[in-house]
């Protein structure tokens, strides 16, 4: 297409977010709360869930469009069979420019030990590791299936091993670890995870407690301001502010300082992901698509398009071209930073997908 594709607010399409599951092997409280998530929980049969040949071929288009980065997510995404095939499938594509694409994903780590190899030779740059804590008890808690923590780190542990930490331009700090943060649940595990992971080449992320979904109970006071993890962390470790490394990015980064005072790439860095006390919507250039190709324009859209409709009713790639375009230029989306304004009856009914349907 000619020229580049931009929102009503001027955002360009950068970043498509590809949920390939929304089943998840944990129970974690502010996702997939048991009671909810149980037995009796409809979750897609599979002839809704796009095949593998219907994802790349939306990939494609996206890619079309100016999508250079594209992020695997679920649900826990390495539950999907054969995962590997539909990477390799997307490794291969190319920008307009002939570019390869930055193609990551995110997993509750629970099945990397066993995976990075194969989705590292499959194609796969780098991987993002959500981990809420490194006390044993508090994890299997927060989970709430019970799974240890020294399964995970084994995981991220592989993940590098692998070669999983890679950007396509080869910058360090890939290999992310995201913790959500809930005041009173495990905001003790701040300092023993920053400890842990200074100076391993790891980024540790720190994540404000969402108003996502409208299972998961969410409340503002268990919401720790990212402001207040700084404080935390400043307290114990000399910390710099970084510069943002792409336009639009969820984290605000700050490095750890060596002994003079500067940035020491080797201690690594750490960011702060704070949708709640400070939106980011501004340059917000992602979009999501279901398992089952409806394409949302913002994590707290309450609707998606249908794009597997207009598929499987046949639609060329020139269609599918002319839809997308049509639907991101008419995007107006900015969650975040209106939720403040809004009075609660309002945001309680715009909060509806779950983030395990439409990914994070
Ligand atoms: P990198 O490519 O590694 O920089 O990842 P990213 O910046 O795209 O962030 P990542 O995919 O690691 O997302 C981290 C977390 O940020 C997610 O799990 C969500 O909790 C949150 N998040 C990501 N994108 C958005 C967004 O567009 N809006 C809001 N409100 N939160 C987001
Ligand atoms: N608030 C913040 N992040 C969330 N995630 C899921 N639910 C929430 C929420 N309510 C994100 C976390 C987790 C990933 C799978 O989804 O980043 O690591
Ligand atoms: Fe699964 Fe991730 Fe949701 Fe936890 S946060 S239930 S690991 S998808
Ligand atoms: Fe983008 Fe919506 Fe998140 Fe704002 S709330 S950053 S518009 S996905």
């Amino acid at each position: 297409p000619a020229g580049t594709l931009v929102d009503t607010r001027g955002r360009p399409l950068r970043d498509l977010r590809i949920s390939v599951t929304d089943r998840c092997n944990f129970r974690c409280s502010y996702c997939m709360p048991k009671d909810v998530f149980n037995n009796e929980y409809a979750y897609l049969p599979h002839s809704a869930l796009l095949s593998f040949e219907e994802t790349t071929r939306l990939a494609t288009r996206f890619v079309a469009h100016g999508v250079h980065k594209l992020r695997l997510t679920g649900g826990e995404p390495l539950l999907r069979k054969g995962l590997e095939t539909l990477i390799a499938q997307l490794a291969a594509l190319r920008t307009p420019d002939g570019q390869p694409l930055d193609i990551t994903l995110t997993t509750n780590g629970s099945l990397l030990a066993r995976k990075a190899q194969a989705l590292k030779s499959a194609g796969l740059n780098r991987v993002t590791v959500s981990l809420d804590g490194l006390d044993d008890a508090t994890f299997r808690a927060m989970n709430d299936v019970d799974f240890p923590v020294a399964d995970v780190l084994a995981g991220i542990e592989a993940a590098r091993a692998a070669g999983l930490g890679q950007y396509p331009d080869g910058r360090p700090g890939a290999l992310k670890v995201n913790m959500v943060v809930k005041r009173g649940t495990n905001d003790d595990q701040i300092l023993p995870m920053a400890r842990h992971f200074r100076g391993t080449g790891v980024t540790l992320r720190f994540i404000e407690y969402m108003d996502v979904g409208a299972t998961n109970g969410w409340r503002m006071d268990e919401v720790l301001p990212s402001a207040e993890v700084v404080k935390r962390l400043q307290a114990e470790f000399a910390l710099v502010p970084l510069q943002a490394s792409a336009p639009g990015e969820t984290a605000e980064r700050w490095g750890y300082a060596g002994a003079d005072g500067r940035h020491d790439p080797l201690l690594g860095e750490v960011g702060f992901i704070s949708s709640v006390t400070q939106a980011f919507c501004g340059d917000c250039n992602r979009a999501r698509l279901s398992m089952d190709g409806k394409l949302f324009l913002c994590l707290f859209a309450g609707q998606g398009y249908d794009l597997r409709a207009l598929m499987r009713d046949g639609a060329t790639d020139e269609q599918l071209d002319a839809a997308i375009a049509a639907i991101w230029q008419g995007r107006s989306d900015r969650y975040s930073e209106l939720r403040a304004s809004l009075p609660a009856d309002v945001q309680q009914a715009v909060r509806r997908v779950e983030m395990s349907y439409i990914g994070d």
